[in-house]
Protein backbone atom coordinates (compact mmCIF):
# COMPACT_ATOMS: atom_id res chain seq x y z
CA UNK A 1 0.00 0.00 0.00
CA UNK A 2 1.35 3.37 -0.89
CA UNK A 3 2.56 5.17 2.18
CA UNK A 4 -0.08 8.42 2.93
CA UNK A 5 0.33 11.85 4.67
CA UNK A 6 -2.62 11.53 7.73
CA UNK A 7 -3.29 14.14 10.08
CA UNK A 8 -4.89 13.31 13.38
CA UNK A 9 -6.73 15.63 16.00
CA UNK A 10 -6.95 14.27 19.26
CA UNK A 11 -3.09 11.92 18.81
CA UNK A 12 -2.55 12.63 22.45
CA UNK A 13 -5.81 10.87 23.38
CA UNK A 14 -6.76 7.38 24.26
CA UNK A 15 -7.93 6.31 20.90
CA UNK A 16 -5.86 8.98 19.22
CA UNK A 17 -2.37 7.76 20.46
CA UNK A 18 -3.54 3.80 19.35
CA UNK A 19 -4.79 5.06 15.87
CA UNK A 20 -1.64 7.15 15.32
CA UNK A 21 1.03 3.94 15.97
CA UNK A 22 -0.86 2.05 14.37
CA UNK A 23 -0.45 4.30 11.42
CA UNK A 24 2.92 4.84 12.10
CA UNK A 25 3.65 1.02 11.98
CA UNK A 26 1.69 0.69 8.68
CA UNK A 27 4.34 3.20 7.16
CA UNK A 28 2.34 6.14 7.03
CA UNK A 29 3.21 9.47 8.07
CA UNK A 30 1.20 11.26 11.02
CA UNK A 31 0.96 15.16 11.84
CA UNK A 32 -0.64 15.12 15.20
CA UNK A 33 -3.10 17.96 16.55
CA UNK A 34 -3.75 17.71 20.27
CA UNK A 35 -4.15 20.99 22.75
CA UNK A 36 -2.99 18.64 25.44
CA UNK A 37 -6.87 19.72 27.00
CA UNK A 38 -7.43 15.56 28.20
CA UNK A 39 -4.84 13.92 26.70
CA UNK A 40 -1.17 13.65 27.38
CA UNK A 41 2.52 14.02 26.09
CA UNK A 42 2.98 10.59 27.68
CA UNK A 43 0.28 8.57 26.03
CA UNK A 44 2.46 9.61 22.69
CA UNK A 45 5.83 7.77 24.40
CA UNK A 46 5.28 4.94 21.41
CA UNK A 47 5.60 7.16 18.36
CA UNK A 48 6.48 10.75 19.80
CA UNK A 49 10.39 10.74 18.45
CA UNK A 50 9.29 8.50 15.45
CA UNK A 51 10.63 10.30 11.85
CA UNK A 52 7.43 9.51 10.30
CA UNK A 53 5.44 11.51 13.17
CA UNK A 54 5.07 15.45 13.72
CA UNK A 55 3.64 16.70 16.91
CA UNK A 56 1.67 20.00 16.79
CA UNK A 57 0.54 21.23 20.04
CA UNK A 58 -2.36 23.68 19.06
CA UNK A 59 -6.17 24.21 19.33
CA UNK A 60 -8.55 22.15 16.17
CA UNK A 61 -10.23 26.09 17.09
CA UNK A 62 -7.27 28.21 15.70
CA UNK A 63 -7.91 29.73 12.84
CA UNK A 64 -6.72 28.42 9.42
CA UNK A 65 -5.19 25.29 10.72
CA UNK A 66 -5.99 22.74 7.84
CA UNK A 67 -4.94 25.22 5.60
CA UNK A 68 -1.61 25.80 7.48
CA UNK A 69 -0.80 22.16 7.61
CA UNK A 70 -1.54 21.58 3.69
CA UNK A 71 1.31 24.24 3.35
CA UNK A 72 3.69 22.76 4.93
CA UNK A 73 2.35 18.90 4.42
CA UNK A 74 1.35 18.91 0.76
CA UNK A 75 0.62 15.39 0.75
CA UNK A 76 -1.37 15.40 3.46
CA UNK A 77 -4.11 13.31 2.24
CA UNK A 78 -6.50 11.94 4.91
CA UNK A 79 -8.12 13.92 8.17
CA UNK A 80 -9.02 11.51 10.88
CA UNK A 81 -10.64 14.24 13.45
CA UNK A 82 -10.97 12.77 17.02
CA UNK A 83 -10.19 15.88 19.33
CA UNK A 84 -13.20 16.54 20.98
CA UNK A 85 -14.57 17.87 24.78
CA UNK A 86 -15.35 14.57 25.45
CA UNK A 87 -16.91 14.16 28.96
CA UNK A 88 -20.71 14.49 28.98
CA UNK A 89 -20.68 16.17 32.28
CA UNK A 90 -18.12 19.46 31.27
CA UNK A 91 -20.69 19.32 28.02
CA UNK A 92 -23.74 20.43 30.18
CA UNK A 93 -21.72 22.75 32.15
CA UNK A 94 -19.84 24.02 28.97
CA UNK A 95 -22.67 24.09 26.50
CA UNK A 96 -21.06 26.74 24.19
CA UNK A 97 -17.44 25.75 23.89
CA UNK A 98 -18.67 22.38 23.34
CA UNK A 99 -20.97 23.57 20.56
CA UNK A 100 -17.86 25.19 18.96
CA UNK A 101 -15.36 22.53 19.87
CA UNK A 102 -17.05 19.49 18.77
CA UNK A 103 -19.41 20.67 15.86
CA UNK A 104 -18.25 24.47 15.04
CA UNK A 105 -13.94 23.85 14.63
CA UNK A 106 -15.33 19.93 12.80
CA UNK A 107 -17.78 22.48 10.76
CA UNK A 108 -14.66 24.58 9.25
CA UNK A 109 -12.46 21.45 9.32
CA UNK A 110 -14.55 19.36 7.66
CA UNK A 111 -14.99 22.22 4.79
CA UNK A 112 -11.46 23.02 4.36
CA UNK A 113 -10.91 19.45 3.71
CA UNK A 114 -12.69 19.19 0.97
CA UNK A 115 -11.57 22.65 -0.59
CA UNK A 116 -7.86 21.43 -0.23
CA UNK A 117 -8.76 17.90 -1.73
CA UNK A 118 -8.11 15.79 0.67
CA UNK A 119 -9.21 12.71 0.14
CA UNK A 120 -10.74 11.05 3.10
CA UNK A 121 -12.20 12.49 6.11
CA UNK A 122 -13.01 10.59 9.31
CA UNK A 123 -15.11 12.05 12.48
CA UNK A 124 -15.39 10.45 15.71
CA UNK A 125 -19.08 10.37 16.13
CA UNK A 126 -20.95 8.35 19.17
CA UNK A 127 -23.34 6.53 20.88
CA UNK A 128 -24.54 9.53 22.51
CA UNK A 129 -25.93 10.75 18.93
CA UNK A 130 -29.15 8.87 19.99
CA UNK A 131 -30.43 10.27 23.55
CA UNK A 132 -31.89 8.06 24.90
CA UNK A 133 -33.00 5.67 22.62
CA UNK A 134 -34.72 2.40 23.99
CA UNK A 135 -35.39 0.55 20.83
CA UNK A 136 -32.30 -2.26 20.33
CA UNK A 137 -30.25 -2.97 19.26
CA UNK A 138 -29.44 1.02 18.00
CA UNK A 139 -29.66 1.60 13.98
CA UNK A 140 -27.66 4.76 12.25
CA UNK A 141 -31.55 5.88 11.12
CA UNK A 142 -32.68 6.25 14.97
CA UNK A 143 -31.25 9.35 15.12
CA UNK A 144 -32.97 11.97 13.84
CA UNK A 145 -34.07 15.91 14.61
CA UNK A 146 -36.52 14.44 17.25
CA UNK A 147 -34.38 12.75 19.37
CA UNK A 148 -33.74 14.69 22.53
CA UNK A 149 -30.17 15.12 23.49
CA UNK A 150 -29.65 14.57 26.88
CA UNK A 151 -26.18 16.82 26.55
CA UNK A 152 -24.63 19.49 24.21
CA UNK A 153 -22.19 16.69 23.89
CA UNK A 154 -24.23 14.28 22.02
CA UNK A 155 -25.69 17.03 19.98
CA UNK A 156 -22.54 18.14 18.92
CA UNK A 157 -21.66 14.91 17.54
CA UNK A 158 -24.73 14.50 15.71
CA UNK A 159 -25.20 17.93 14.09
CA UNK A 160 -21.37 17.01 13.07
CA UNK A 161 -22.46 13.36 12.03
CA UNK A 162 -25.34 15.11 9.74
CA UNK A 163 -23.33 17.35 8.26
CA UNK A 164 -21.07 14.99 6.90
CA UNK A 165 -23.78 12.79 5.52
CA UNK A 166 -25.45 15.08 4.01
CA UNK A 167 -22.68 16.68 1.70
CA UNK A 168 -21.97 12.72 0.54
CA UNK A 169 -18.33 13.84 1.58
CA UNK A 170 -16.47 11.64 4.49
CA UNK A 171 -17.67 9.34 7.10
CA UNK A 172 -18.91 9.45 10.89
CA UNK A 173 -17.64 6.30 13.30
CA UNK A 174 -20.63 6.35 15.49
CA UNK A 175 -18.44 4.42 18.75
CA UNK A 176 -20.52 3.30 21.49
CA UNK A 177 -18.44 2.04 24.54
CA UNK A 178 -14.60 2.03 24.52
CA UNK A 179 -12.35 0.69 26.41
CA UNK A 180 -8.46 -0.57 26.74
CA UNK A 181 -5.07 0.99 27.91
CA UNK A 182 -4.26 4.65 27.90
CA UNK A 183 -7.93 5.24 28.75
CA UNK A 184 -8.00 7.87 31.37
CA UNK A 185 -9.73 6.50 34.76
CA UNK A 186 -10.16 10.20 35.90
CA UNK A 187 -12.76 10.91 33.00
CA UNK A 188 -16.31 11.19 33.82
CA UNK A 189 -16.48 9.69 30.57
CA UNK A 190 -13.87 7.45 30.11
CA UNK A 191 -15.86 4.95 31.71
CA UNK A 192 -16.63 2.47 34.05
CA UNK A 193 -13.83 0.33 33.01
CA UNK A 194 -10.67 1.94 33.53
CA UNK A 195 -12.66 3.28 36.83
CA UNK A 196 -13.32 -0.21 37.85
CA UNK A 197 -9.44 -1.79 36.86
CA UNK A 198 -8.42 1.07 39.06
CA UNK A 199 -10.86 0.25 42.05
CA UNK A 200 -9.76 -3.48 41.94
CA UNK A 201 -6.06 -2.77 41.52
CA UNK A 202 -6.46 -0.79 45.10
CA UNK A 203 -7.91 -3.04 46.63
CA UNK A 204 -11.84 -1.26 46.51
CA UNK A 205 -15.45 -1.86 46.54
CA UNK A 206 -16.57 -1.06 42.83
CA UNK A 207 -19.53 1.34 42.99
CA UNK A 208 -22.27 0.84 40.72
CA UNK A 209 -25.58 3.02 40.82
CA UNK A 210 -28.80 0.79 40.04
CA UNK A 211 -28.58 -2.27 40.29
CA UNK A 212 -26.09 -3.15 37.92
CA UNK A 213 -28.71 -4.76 35.38
CA UNK A 214 -27.82 -1.73 33.02
CA UNK A 215 -25.75 -2.90 29.47
CA UNK A 216 -23.38 -1.40 27.46
CA UNK A 217 -21.75 -2.51 24.23
CA UNK A 218 -18.38 -2.39 25.02
CA UNK A 219 -15.48 -2.47 22.42
CA UNK A 220 -11.59 -2.49 22.50
CA UNK A 221 -9.55 0.05 21.24
CA UNK A 222 -7.64 -1.82 19.06
CA UNK A 223 -11.20 -2.88 17.29
CA UNK A 224 -11.39 0.48 17.31
CA UNK A 225 -8.16 1.33 14.92
CA UNK A 226 -9.11 -1.07 12.64
CA UNK A 227 -12.82 0.62 11.81
CA UNK A 228 -10.42 3.66 11.28
CA UNK A 229 -8.18 1.53 8.93
CA UNK A 230 -11.39 0.55 6.46
CA UNK A 231 -13.40 3.67 6.65
CA UNK A 232 -10.08 5.91 5.50
CA UNK A 233 -9.12 3.03 2.65
CA UNK A 234 -6.17 2.11 4.60
CA UNK A 235 -6.97 -1.17 5.84
CA UNK A 236 -3.87 -3.77 4.84
CA UNK A 237 -6.73 -6.13 4.10
CA UNK A 238 -8.32 -3.58 1.41
CA UNK A 239 -12.07 -3.17 2.72
CA UNK A 240 -13.46 0.50 2.88
CA UNK A 241 -13.02 3.36 2.54
CA UNK A 242 -16.28 4.49 3.58
CA UNK A 243 -18.67 7.13 3.72
CA UNK A 244 -21.57 8.24 5.62
CA UNK A 245 -22.26 7.47 8.88
CA UNK A 246 -21.65 3.86 10.32
CA UNK A 247 -21.81 2.49 14.33
CA UNK A 248 -19.00 0.93 15.22
CA UNK A 249 -19.29 -1.61 17.92
CA UNK A 250 -19.99 -5.56 19.47
CA UNK A 251 -23.42 -5.91 18.75
CA UNK A 252 -23.49 -7.29 22.54
CA UNK A 253 -24.61 -6.22 25.73
CA UNK A 254 -22.65 -6.95 29.24
CA UNK A 255 -24.49 -5.86 31.98
CA UNK A 256 -22.12 -3.78 34.04
CA UNK A 257 -22.66 -6.04 37.08
CA UNK A 258 -21.08 -8.78 35.04
CA UNK A 259 -18.42 -6.34 34.47
CA UNK A 260 -17.81 -5.56 38.38
CA UNK A 261 -17.22 -9.53 38.58
CA UNK A 262 -15.07 -10.32 35.75
CA UNK A 263 -12.69 -7.58 36.47
CA UNK A 264 -12.47 -8.38 40.27
CA UNK A 265 -12.06 -11.57 39.63
CA UNK A 266 -8.82 -10.64 37.22
CA UNK A 267 -7.47 -7.73 39.27
CA UNK A 268 -7.92 -9.88 43.10
CA UNK A 269 -10.25 -7.15 44.60
CA UNK A 270 -13.04 -7.33 46.38
CA UNK A 271 -16.37 -9.14 45.18
CA UNK A 272 -18.83 -7.24 47.20
CA UNK A 273 -19.96 -4.36 45.88
CA UNK A 274 -21.16 -0.83 46.86
CA UNK A 275 -24.48 -0.14 45.12
CA UNK A 276 -25.77 3.06 45.19
CA UNK A 277 -29.18 5.00 43.74
CA UNK A 278 -29.58 5.14 40.06
CA UNK A 279 -28.48 8.37 38.63
CA UNK A 280 -31.12 10.70 36.85
CA UNK A 281 -30.68 10.36 32.89
CA UNK A 282 -28.55 7.04 32.87
CA UNK A 283 -30.10 4.98 30.13
CA UNK A 284 -30.66 1.16 31.00
CA UNK A 285 -29.06 -0.47 28.09
CA UNK A 286 -27.02 0.58 24.76
CA UNK A 287 -25.67 -1.65 22.54
CA UNK A 288 -25.47 -1.05 18.70
CA UNK A 289 -27.03 -2.32 15.00
CA UNK A 290 -23.61 -3.25 13.69
CA UNK A 291 -25.16 -4.94 10.27
CA UNK A 292 -24.22 -1.80 8.27
CA UNK A 293 -20.23 -1.80 8.87
CA UNK A 294 -20.21 -5.65 9.53
CA UNK A 295 -21.46 -5.90 5.67
CA UNK A 296 -18.03 -4.42 4.63
CA UNK A 297 -16.31 -7.11 6.35
CA UNK A 298 -15.67 -5.16 10.11
CA UNK A 299 -16.00 -8.06 12.84
CA UNK A 300 -14.24 -7.57 16.60
CA UNK A 301 -11.35 -9.71 16.68
CA UNK A 302 -10.66 -8.86 20.78
CA UNK A 303 -12.95 -10.65 22.90
CA UNK A 304 -14.36 -8.79 25.91
CA UNK A 305 -12.29 -11.50 28.33
CA UNK A 306 -9.07 -10.63 26.35
CA UNK A 307 -9.25 -6.99 25.87
CA UNK A 308 -9.85 -6.84 29.83
CA UNK A 309 -6.89 -8.81 30.68
CA UNK A 310 -4.82 -6.61 28.50
CA UNK A 311 -6.48 -3.62 29.72
CA UNK A 312 -5.60 -4.66 33.36
CA UNK A 313 -1.84 -5.93 32.45
CA UNK A 314 -1.68 -2.41 31.32
CA UNK A 315 -2.62 -0.60 34.45
CA UNK A 316 -0.89 -3.10 36.14
CA UNK A 317 2.54 -1.66 34.69
CA UNK A 318 1.98 2.00 34.41
N1 LIG B 1 -13.84 6.62 24.50
C1 LIG B 1 -15.07 6.33 24.11
O1 LIG B 1 -15.72 5.41 24.65
C2 LIG B 1 -15.72 7.12 23.00
C3 LIG B 1 -17.02 6.78 22.61
C4 LIG B 1 -17.62 7.51 21.59
C5 LIG B 1 -16.93 8.52 20.95
N2 LIG B 1 -15.68 8.84 21.36
C6 LIG B 1 -15.00 9.94 20.63
O2 LIG B 1 -13.69 9.55 20.25
C7 LIG B 1 -12.82 10.67 20.25
C8 LIG B 1 -11.58 10.37 21.08
O3 LIG B 1 -12.00 10.15 22.43
P1 LIG B 1 -11.04 9.56 23.56
O4 LIG B 1 -11.83 8.59 24.35
O5 LIG B 1 -9.76 9.15 22.96
O6 LIG B 1 -10.87 10.85 24.48
P2 LIG B 1 -9.56 11.66 24.92
O7 LIG B 1 -10.02 12.71 25.86
O8 LIG B 1 -8.53 10.72 25.40
O9 LIG B 1 -9.10 12.31 23.54
C9 LIG B 1 -9.57 13.54 23.06
C10 LIG B 1 -8.36 14.38 22.70
O10 LIG B 1 -8.79 15.63 22.12
C11 LIG B 1 -7.93 16.64 22.61
N3 LIG B 1 -8.61 17.95 22.50
C12 LIG B 1 -9.70 18.37 23.15
N4 LIG B 1 -10.02 19.62 22.77
C13 LIG B 1 -9.10 19.98 21.84
C14 LIG B 1 -8.90 21.15 21.05
N5 LIG B 1 -9.70 22.21 21.15
N6 LIG B 1 -7.86 21.16 20.19
C15 LIG B 1 -7.01 20.10 20.07
N7 LIG B 1 -7.15 18.99 20.80
C16 LIG B 1 -8.19 18.93 21.67
C17 LIG B 1 -7.67 16.24 24.05
O11 LIG B 1 -6.53 16.89 24.62
C18 LIG B 1 -7.50 14.74 23.91
O12 LIG B 1 -6.16 14.38 23.68
C19 LIG B 1 -13.63 11.86 20.78
O13 LIG B 1 -14.10 12.61 19.69
C20 LIG B 1 -14.78 11.17 21.50
O14 LIG B 1 -15.92 12.00 21.53
C21 LIG B 1 -15.04 8.17 22.35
Amino acid sequence: MISKVCMVTGCAGFIGSHLTQQLIDLGHFVVGVDQLFTGYVHNMKGFEDHPNFKFKEASILDEGLLEKLKVDYPELDVVFHLAAIVSVPYSVNHPELTLDTNFEATKIMHKSAQDLGISRFIFAGSAAEYGNEERLPVREEYATDQVEHVSPYGMAKYKSSCLIEKSGYGCSLRFFNIFGPRQDPASQYSGVISRFVDFGLAGKKMVIFGDGEQSRDFLYVSDVVDSYLIASGLDPQGRGPLCGIYNVGTGNGISILQLAESVSKLTGGPSEIDFRPERAGDIKHSRADVSKISEIGFSPQVSFEEGLAKTIEWAESS
